[in-house]
């Protein structure tokens, strides 16, 4: 598929070879075929080890490594695939054939076209936002856009459906993915209909977060180029430049990467908002916002910084071993499953390499990055810690010329696929996220009234 990539193909094999020698590849006998509710599980702090659902969607194997989609290993989707075939995997749950991958790409890129909702975004203060907050606030116009879109074209035939779907009487409507119908046209199945506000959000949340970078500049939004990839649009409606083949490829291997894993926050979130039974955009500018944070894809970001800040190789010991002592987290490294190598970083690593060699903004990054992971793992590696898929993402992202502020919005640009993925499948069998606390707080206090209060000590530190 991909002749003027080779290379890129070759360093994807080479990684999946050096991944199955070092951590295995045996298959996971922790899988299920039926799970049978209730399920008992050890839960810690944060949810560590909760189940949330069951999901045929994805799977993380923590202590091997391993990545896959629909049962499909991230190194051959890497490989051999492109990110319209993956979201189509991804959604759908199978490979496409020739004649549905035609279509459905078609329709990602025909969603990429959004004039209404860049028209309203652009009357925000855009450049002064935080873009991940100008992401949310996208995705919410989105959704007010297609909700006016549907009333106009529903009207003659759908007098009695409002323009909201918190208007339709509930009791009508059987629990489960109906509920959670966002465009009424009836003519069209539910599934459809859901699916097709799940590919709007895909290319939508694409073509919103390349306007941002944008306007962030000064420019304008650009029209997506019929002529271009999924991917190679993303790129180019961002910079306003036609990107290289190589560069096209590049970017389409992050975004394959980063479309799902597992019940990560940001997947969750958007799944508790999608399980109140609350519309599928609502439900992704929770996963938008949940992703936002440094301690999840806002890590990205914080990684160039530690880069720039660390400055040398030189002085990657010196600072590995103040910032140990100091008891700081290192950006990128470290997650909740994986105790060995994070495969989407075995990837991303050699693309950083590649896309960074003889960019400016990349002079020396690559060896840091690389001394720096090198003496992590040597220190930190028996904790089983080791670079997370946000190590190198932004070193990959600014050799493909995208700036710091909009690595985030990028990595959501990609996870979308999961989200809506996740979100349509739990739709269809729904219950609302509903855990407990353990409350530990006081017991059998008497109200005071105000005026009899003495001020509440405080406790020294
Ligand atoms: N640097 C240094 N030490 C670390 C790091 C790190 N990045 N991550 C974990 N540790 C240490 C902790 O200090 C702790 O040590 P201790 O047992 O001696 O106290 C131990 O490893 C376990 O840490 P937890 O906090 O229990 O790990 P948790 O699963 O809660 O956190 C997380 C996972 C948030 C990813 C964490 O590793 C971290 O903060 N990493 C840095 C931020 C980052 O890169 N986030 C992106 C993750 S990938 C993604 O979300 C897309």
């Amino acid at each position: 598929m991909h002749f003027e990539s080779d290379r890129i193909t070759r360093l994807i094999l080479a990684a999946s070879k050096k991944a199955h020698r070092e951590t295995g590849a045996s298959p996971d006998s922790r899988i299920v075929k039926i799970v049978e509710w209730p399920v008992t599980c050890t839960v810690g702090p944060g949810l560590e080890g909760a189940i949330a659902c069951e999901s045929k969607v994805g799977y993380v194997n923590g202590a091997q490594g391993g990545l896959s989609y629909r049962g499909y290993d991230i190194f051959d989707l890497c490989a051999h695939s492109n990110y319209e075939e993956v979201c189509f995997l991804l959604l759908i749950g199978n490979l496409p054939s020739k004649a549905e991958l035609r279509g459905f790409s078609d329709k990602l890129r025909d969603y990429l076209h959004i004039p209404d909702v860049l028209r309203q975004l652009a009357g925000f203060p855009i450049e002064r936002m935080n873009p991940m907050a100008a992401l949310r606030l996208g995705t919410n116009l989105m959704r007010h856009e297609q909700t006016d879109l549907d009333f106009l074209r529903g009207k003659a035939d759908e007098a009695k459906i409002g323009t909201d779907e918190d208007s339709i009487p509930m009791e009508t409507l059987p629990r489960g993915e109906e509920h959670a119908i966002y465009e009424f046209r009836r003519r069209q199945p539910i599934r459809d209909r859901n699916l097709a506000a799940c590919c709007r959000l895909i290319s939508g949340v694409a073509s919103m977060a390349a306007a941002i970078a944008r306007m962030r500049e000064g420019h304008l939004p650009l029209a997506p180029d019929p002529e271009l990839s999924y991917a190679g649009n993303v790129l180019y409606m961002t910079s306003g430049e036609r990107p290289s083949a190589e560069e096209t490829r590049i970017m389409d291997v992050a975004l394959i990467l980063h479309a799902d894993h597992g019940m990560n926050a940001s997947t969750f979130a958007a799944l508790v908002v999608a399980s109140t039974l609350a519309d599928v955009y609502s439900s992704v500018s929770a996963g938008i916002g949940a992703l936002t944070g440094p301690l999840h894809g806002g890590a990205n970001e914080q990684v160039m910084h530690m880069l720039r800040g660390i400055g040398s190789v030189a002085n990657v010991k010196p600072w590995v071993k103040a910032t140990l002592a100091e008891k700081k987290r290192v950006m990128g490294f470290g997650h909740r499953v994986y105790k060995v190598y994070d495969p989407r970083a075995r990837v991303l690593a050699p693309l950083a390499a590649l896309s960074g060699r003889g960019k400016v903004a990349n002079k020396g990054l690559f060896q840091i990055a690389a001394a720096l992971e090198t003496e992590i793992a040597s220190r930190l590696g028996k904790k089983g810690i080791f670079p997370n898929v946000d190590f190198y993402s932004g070193l990959v992202y600014t050799g493909l010329g995208i700036s710091e502020r909009m690595f985030t919005p990028m990595f959501a640009v990609s996870r979308v696929a999961g989200w809506t993925a996740r979100i349509l499948e739990y739709l269809k069998n729904n219950r609302i996220f509903r855990p407990r606390v353990m409350y530990s707080g006081a017991v059998d206090r008497h109200y005071v009234p105000i005026a009899a209060r003495r001020p509440a000590r405080r406790k020294k530190r």
